[in-house]
């Protein structure tokens, strides 16, 4: 064994890891391998990693620095390995560390001393930090379009409900009747803003860092333009510290993952309290629920509670990440290596989290009879009684406040609904009220004048909610 050869075989063999092993005598200990290797992970960007490739030496071969034939080698021979990780047939090696390794090694093992020229001008800093922004921005476009189905799925369901009243709350106590599909856009607005986020972040991550070499740049005339251009790259990256040290756009990533699995487990948090007996305000279908081994009766929203759950993943991903970076000298340490787990996993569980509550909101049977009950308990058109004072009476709100709240109590003590009083019940706390205030009482009433911007009113719900799916589709 030499130290020049570096074939896949070779470099797995040799106790001295070739790739550097000019000056190694000795192979790493178990341990060292253990907790250097990163391929059981990092193996996911392989198609990042092969495009990044092709990228390099078409330009390396346009500047002269490739012959034209070492580059077809590296194209077929890339495109090769490509084939054989799809089919499930290449043997990823711990001992070569990490993805970038190992498919250069089995190049050279296919394509001899081109697959050796690769690496000209190229580090594994800015081939990584190359690699994992393709990735991300993979991950991004995926995303993006899974949270624009879920939209879609709530404008449906908002549009089929824009006029069925429910109670609203805060607190979590009765407030004011609101409609179905009102609370169904709440959650469009918040995952459009979502989506928001990703735009962001995919716009800032979408410079080139290949190029940079290992910290430094290279003495090779690199032309970092064509490389960026090939990668969809908007430009590439002005400074090559920065460019091999910079994970702000995993972080930015994983903020706007958080952020949007904490909307999911509030839409999860509300879909277990409504399918609870107490409130049976939906239903989910067998698909969406399990049973109980020991209680017959049970239909368990467990697909809900998970979304809740994963929350904690995702936020763990961001702190665990944030802190792997924070107190890093420039430029690349190897503790950078850890970016990827907390990222591949947020991204799964963010992923998993949008399918379920899409299918969730797809599946649901709203009781709308009993929501529409619920709705007009708990003294939730007392609002509507004061502004009925105010605008008729043309009482102070403070004063028509304190008249509503003690027809309440009065409504509370006899144990009925406001508009069970009687108009002499009324009267008797104020002689002015006339029968014309039963008309706002009621839940209808008081949804359908909501009509301010951005309110309850069911006309207003039914417009936003076709505007959201002319948006959508
Ligand atoms: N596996 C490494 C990572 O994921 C690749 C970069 C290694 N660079 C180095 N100088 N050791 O970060």
């Amino acid at each position: 064994m030499t130290a020049t050869s570096n074939s896949q075989a070779d470099l797995r063999n040799d106790p001295a890891n070739t790739q550097w092993g000019g000056r190694f005598a000795g192979g790493p200990s178990i341990i060292m391998m253990e907790i250097n290797a990163s391929i059981g992970f990092d193996r996911k960007m392989w198609r990042q990693d092969i495009r990044g490739s092709l990228a390099h030496a078409a330009m390396l071969a346009k500047l002269g620095i490739l012959t034209p034939q070492d580059e077809i080698a590296i194209k077929n021979g890339l495109a090769d390995i490509a084939a054989e990780i799809d089919a499930g047939k290449f043997d990823f090696a711990t001992e070569l560390e990490d993805i970038h390794m190992n498919i250069e090694a089995r190049l050279t093992d296919r394509i001899g001393e081109a697959g050796k020229r690769l690496h000209t001008g190229r580090s594994r800093n800015d081939q990584v930090a190359t690699d994992f922004r393709l990735w991300v921005r993979d991950a991004i476009d995926g995303l993006d379009a899974q949270v624009a189905d879920v939209m879609l799925a709530l404008a449906q369901r908002a549009a089929e409900f824009a006029a069925a009243p429910m109670p609203g709350f805060t607190h979590l106590q009765t407030a004011q009747p609101v409609t179905f599909g009102h609370h169904m856009l709440a959650y469009v607005e918040m995952l459009a803003r979502d989506r928001g986020r990703l735009a962001d972040c995919r716009r800032r991550l979408n410079e080139c860092p290949l190029g940079s070499a290992a910290l430094a740049g290279t003495s090779f005339p690199l032309d970092r333009d064509m490389t960026a251009a090939a990668l969809g790259f908007d430009r590439p990256t002005a400074n090559s510290l920065d460019a091999v040290s910079d994970r702000d756009f995993a972080l930015e990533f994983l903020s706007a993952a958080a952020i949007s699995a904490m909307h999911l487990s509030r839409l999860a948090e509300e879909i277990v309290i409504w399918c609870s007996a107490p409130y049976s305000f939906i239903r989910l279908s067998d698909a969406f629920t399990t049973g109980s081994s020991i209680m017959p009766q049970k239909r368990n929203p467990d697909a809900a509670e998970l979304v809740r759950a994963k929350t904690g993943r995702v936020n763990g991903a961001l702190i665990g990440l944030l802190t792997v970076m924070k107190g890093l000298p420039l430029a690349y340490a190897k503790d950078m290596q850890e970016d990827k787990e907390p990222a591949f996993d947020a991204a799964d569980a963010w992923a998993l989290s949008l399918a379920a509550i899409g299918g969730m909101v797809m599946d649901m049977t709203p009781n709308t009879a009993r929501m529409a009950e619920f709705a007009s308990s708990g003294f939730a058109t007392a609002t509507d009684l004061a502004d009925w004072l105010v605008r008729v009476l043309k009482q102070p709100f403070r004063t028509a406040h304190h008249v509503t709240g003690r027809l309440v109590a009065k409504a509370e003590a006899r144990g009925v609904r406001l508009d069970e009083l009687t108009l002499a019940e009324m009267q008797a706390e104020e002689p002015g009220i006339t029968a014309a205030i039963f008309d706002v009482l009621t839940v209808e009433a008081s949804v359908a004048s909501r009509r301010s911007y951005g309110g309850t009113a069911p006309a207003n719900v039914a417009a936003q909610a076709a505007r959201w799916l002319a948006a959508l589709t």
